[in-house]
Parts: structure tokens; sequence; C-alpha cells
């Protein structure tokens, strides 16, 4: 009984000073290094900034993290192709899964790897419009705005020459499939989206014939493709809805994998529900929104928008 008083007083009780804050401590810089590394907020810590915007995109979104989470990595590579099933969902054509495969790698034989764009960080505030054609760009004056950010994406023919006071005239990244394709400036990047294997086949017999020094620029540098994308957008964003999704909707949902901060040009119909462009007169009056779920992809860019996770500018 002497001995355990002699023990309590002159070792656990004087050790119980430097045990309890020792444990306190180590208990906080588990769950400080927890938010820091894994992003996670314990105890409604303040979380690790994404990016160096005021708002980034896909900090403390519930619902935007959920829909990204299942995205497939979106640029295709040698490392990253579409799973057989997405193949089957893909094609157009009886050729298959091993064809493909084929046509790809020779893609690759042709075209550098690497992903042209700039992941997130906290030190940075990647900004972004996506510019859709639509004819509610004429009179909008949107260009100088368009030409603000950092990143800015257009889609098919999109021209600017003859509309930069709506449109603008800088281009970071161009989309296009082989029937809108149009050549590009040096500071332009391509992001090719093939709907098909004939895509894939046109880009190699187009680049392989050609040697001058715009397409030279292509191959070495500029260009990215995407295609499992199409998918996922089509399922998990449009719960199937309406043939396949447009390619305006998929850039703007890859641009939110792009950027911190996205900001929404050219997309919505004319008044008798007509995708009309800037650049031209409508010249089929029944157009509607071709086999796209025009109206959903609408709404779902209004609802992002009155969500405050884009801006949306609808034009006149
Ligand atoms: O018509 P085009 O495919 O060249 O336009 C690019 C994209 O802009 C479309 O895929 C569509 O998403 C969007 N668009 C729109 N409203 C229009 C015209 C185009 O939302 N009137």
């Amino acid at each position: 009984c002497r001995f355990s008083y002699f023990c309590f007083v002159f070792f656990l009780f004087p050790l119980s000073f430097f045990l309890f804050p020792l444990c306190f401590v180590c208990f906080c810089s588990v769950f400080l290094i927890a938010g820091v590394f894994l992003s996670c907020s314990p105890f409604g810590l303040p979380r690790p900034p994404v990016c160096a915007c005021n708002k980034c995109l896909m900090e403390h979104d519930q619902w935007l993290s959920e829909r990204t989470k299942e995205s497939p990595e979106p640029f295709l590579s040698p490392t990253n192709n579409i799973s057989e099933d997405t193949f089957n969902w893909w094609k157009y054509d009886r050729r298959n899964f091993a064809f493909y495969n084929k046509i790809v790698d020779k893609v690759f034989q042709i075209f550098p790897t690497k992903v042209n764009f700039t992941r997130s960080s906290p030190d940075l505030c990647r900004t972004c419009a996506v510019v859709g054609n639509s004819g509610n760009l004429n009179g909008s004056h949107y260009g100088p705005l368009i030409d603000f950010h950092d990143i800015v994406i257009r889609i098919n023919r999109a021209p600017t020459k003859g509309f930069e006071r709506d449109v603008g005239n800088k281009t970071t990244y161009h989309v296009m499939y082989p029937n809108s394709f149009r050549n590009l400036d040096n500071t332009t990047h391509l992001l090719f989206f093939p709907f098909k294997i004939y895509d894939l086949q046109w880009l190699i017999r187009f680049f392989t014939q050609r040697i001058d020094s715009d397409y030279d620029m292509l191959l070495s540098k500029n260009s990215t493709f995407f295609n499992s994308f199409m998918k996922y957008v089509h399922q998990i964003w449009l719960k199937q809805k309406g043939r396949y999704p447009s390619t305006g909707f998929i850039t703007l949902v890859l641009s939110l994998h792009m950027c911190d901060e996205v900001s929404v040009f050219g997309f919505g119909a004319d008044k008798n529900g007509n995708w009309n462009h800037y650049y031209e007169p409508l010249r089929n009056k029944r157009l509607r929104t071709g086999q796209h779920p025009g109206k959903l992809e609408y709404q779902f860019i209004v609802k992002l928008h009155e969500q405050q996770k884009i801006n949306f500018f609808r034009g006149w």
C-alpha cells in the first residue's frame, strides 16, 4: 500500500501532467494532417483550399462531387482507353473492340500522349468560358468578357473573325469532330471528340496526308482526345434522355473537371425552339435541337446557374 502511494505521488501523478497534453497534441495533429492530405474536415475544421479563386467549383459541393465521382478519366491515352462495355455503347458500326483498339494504337503512334491542361492547385484559379454557338450571342457584346477568362473553350465551327464584339477572339481549346474540323492557330489546343471509329480513322488519314507546318504543330503538342465522357454524361447527367448529349453539353461537363470557375455563353434555342447559330441564318426551320435532349440540357445549365455553381450568360 505504501509502495502504491509512493508510485502515485512521485511517478504517475507528475507523469500525467505530461501525458495528457501529449495525447491531446497527437490527437489534434492526426486530424489536422488528415484535413490537409485527405481534404476532409474533422469536427468542422476549415478545409485546405482547392484553388485560389474566391469560390472553387468543387469545394463543399456534394451534389457536384457525387456526379463527378462517377466520371471516367476524360482524356483518352494508351493507358486510359475505354472499356469494352463503354465501347459497345459508343460504337456506331459493326467493327469490334479489337479493331477499335488497333486504331487507337495507331492514333497514339502519331500523336503525343500528353494531356494539355493544368491540374487544380491551391495557388491557381482557372477561370473558364465555355462558348456555345447559339444565336443569342448576336448583339450581346460579351466579347471582352469572354476573352477575360484564362481559358476559352469553343465548339465546332465557332468563327470569331467578324464576330469579336459578341464572341471575343481568344480560343484556348477548340472542341471538334471531323464534320466541324477547321484550321487552328498556334495558340489553340485541339480537343478532338471522336463519335465513332471512323472519326479516329479520319484523323489518322488527315494528319498523315498533310505535312505543312500547321499540322506539324498540331501533331507535336496540341491534341487531346476524349470519348469515354459521352456515355457518362448521357447516363449520369441526362439519365439517358435523348439519343446522345450535344457536343456543347459534353464540353460544359468536361469544363467542370478542367476549371475552378466556369462561365457559360452561347447556349439556348431561339424562340421557336431551334438551335440557331450566331454566325449564319437558320436554314432548317424544323431543326429543333437535333438528336440531343436540348431542353433538358438547357434546364441543367439554368439549374447549375441558380445553384451558383456556374455563371450562365443567356444573351439577348
Ligand atoms: O450547333 P453546334 O453544335 O455547332 O453548337 C455547339 C453547341 O452549342 C451545341 O452542341 C449545343 O450544345 C450549343 N448550342 C445551343 N443553342 C444553340 C446552338 C448551339 O445550346 N442555339
